[in-house]
């Protein structure tokens, strides 16, 4: 079988590399892909933007793809999936309806408040004025969010009045485009967050290993959100006693609401929870695809072949499907990358030391990366994901930090201190 990954993250790596793993998948496209898909074995790149849906379609038909797997939210919400059903093609992701669940922060909310989802109290807003009177009425810190995709920029944690009003100014100023038609305020929540990315097939909903990610670019989670910094699984903060209520009290009534506004969402839908210091949780964020560094610490650990899964989600059948299996131990990776990011940083350093870092527990999935004839060179902020697996968070630990030791670009940076919630 042949399946085309659309995407060009370290999350696609990551699926494309796993999905090679197994007998049953002939080859993997990759649109655009990134230097570490240009490398793999059995995979190839080809030049087609991510949203180029004509593009892409052609391409697939030519090549005789099976499958299509949509890596990133942008092309889902634009309604990727409903143009490659349309031409014939099997396609693991939402539709642009499902989409809205990641797309649009006051549809989810209202979705999550109609099933009945445990979630931040909070109001939305379409007038700034309004905004700013419930601001003042409810008091700091306080989380004000911009409706639409914004690339991880449209929320702001505000922990003084005139913050929150900067942030609101900002939104119906213009600043995020059309993410500034509504504005979401809720309530702050303090605790640990943990990921839980569940596969679904429009009817049952599976969980994954738990994960948590490391979004802030400073060591002790200081200084700017960026796209994540590093990661590991599985996450104890998600007990076995919070994955089961998580089940029944958040998957389950997620998709069941879907269901009721006749969406047919097949593919991810990932949880972003915040979980207090007593245990309790709270929904902060739906996303509709794998999330991206935490699919590179969930696959390495996956057990049940990628396609099988994916297959059984399009093909409406995961109900059928035995349990997913899984590896013992743990997984963790560490996110090099340019020097300046999240602010402005330099494309086009070559990058050494890939192969000397990777061992048999030890792997490089690429992000921010491109072939420029022989060498790698970085291209984005994020660049590379060393990633591994080991015994317990110790050793997977120790082996992603042995390994990015080896790897080198001009201004380069990592974080040391990913993990240290489960090393202490
Ligand atoms: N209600 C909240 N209380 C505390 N922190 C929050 C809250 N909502 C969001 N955050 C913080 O802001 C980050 C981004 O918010 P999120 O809703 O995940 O949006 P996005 O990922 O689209 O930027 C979260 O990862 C979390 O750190
Ligand atoms: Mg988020």
């Amino acid at each position: 079988m042949k399946v085309l990954v659309v995407g060009n993250g370290g999350r696609e790596h990551a699926l494309a590399w796993k999905l090679l793993q197994s007998q049953q998948i002939e080859r993997v496209f990759c649109t655009p892909g990134n230097g570490g898909t240009a490398t793999l074995e059995r995979c190839e790149n080809l030049p087609v933007a991510v949203d180029d849906f004509e593009g892409i379609a052609k391409l697939a038909q030519k090549e005789n793809i099976s499958l299509v797997i949509v890596g990133p939210e942008v092309p889902l919400s634009q309604g990727i999936t409903d143009y490659l059903q349309a031409q014939g093609l099997m396609v693991f992701g939402p539709n642009k309806m499902g989409a809205q669940i990641e797309a649009s922060k006051a549809w989810a909310k209202a979705l999550m408040q109609e099933a009945g989802i445990p979630t931040a109290k909070a109001a939305v807003f379409t007038e700034i004025k309004a905004a700013k009177s419930y601001l003042k009425s409810q008091g700091v810190p306080i989380v004000v969010k911009a409706d639409g995709l914004a690339a991880g920029k449209g929320v702001i944690v505000a922990q003084t009045i005139v913050e929150a009003e900067a942030a609101l100014d900002a939104i119906f100023g213009g600043q995020f485009g059309s993410a500034g038609n509504f504005v979401v305020i809720e309530e702050f929540l303090l605790g640990q967050e943990v990921s839980v990315l569940a596969l679904t097939d429009g009817l049952t909903i599976r969980p994954l290993l738990p994960a948590q990610d490391h979004k802030r670019i400073g060591e002790g989670d200081t200084g700017e959100n960026t796209g994540g910094m590093g990661a590991y699984a599985p996450a104890p903060v998600a007990t076995p006693g919070m994955m089961a209520r998580l089940q029944t009290e958040v998957l389950e009534p997620a998709i069941a609401a879907l269901r009721k506004k006749g969406i047919d969402y097949r593919g991810v839908l990932y949880a972003g929870l915040m979980v207090a210091p007593d245990g309790e949780f709270k929904v902060l964020e739906f996303n509709c695809r794998f999330g991206d560094p935490e699919t590179q610490v969930i696959l390495p650990l996956l057990d049940t072949p990628l396609e099988e899964l994916i297959l059984a989600c399009v093909q409406q059948r995961l109900g059928d499907m035995p349990p997913i299996a899984w590896k013992n131990g743990a997984s963790a990776t560490v996110v090099a990358a340019s020097g300046g990011y999240p602010g402005d940083y330099t494309n086009g350093k070559v990058i050494t030391g890939l192969q000397e870092s990777e061992t048999a527990d030890t792997k490089v999935f690429h992000a921010g990366t491109k072939l420029q004839g022989l060498e790698v060179v970085s291209d984005g902020g994020r660049v590379l994901n060393v990633t591994a697996i080991g015994e317990d968070f110790k050793q997977a630990l120790d082996r992603a930090y042995a390994g990015i030791a080896k790897v080198q670009f001009e201004g380069m940076y990592y974080r040391r201190d990913i993990g240290y919630r489960v090393l202490s």
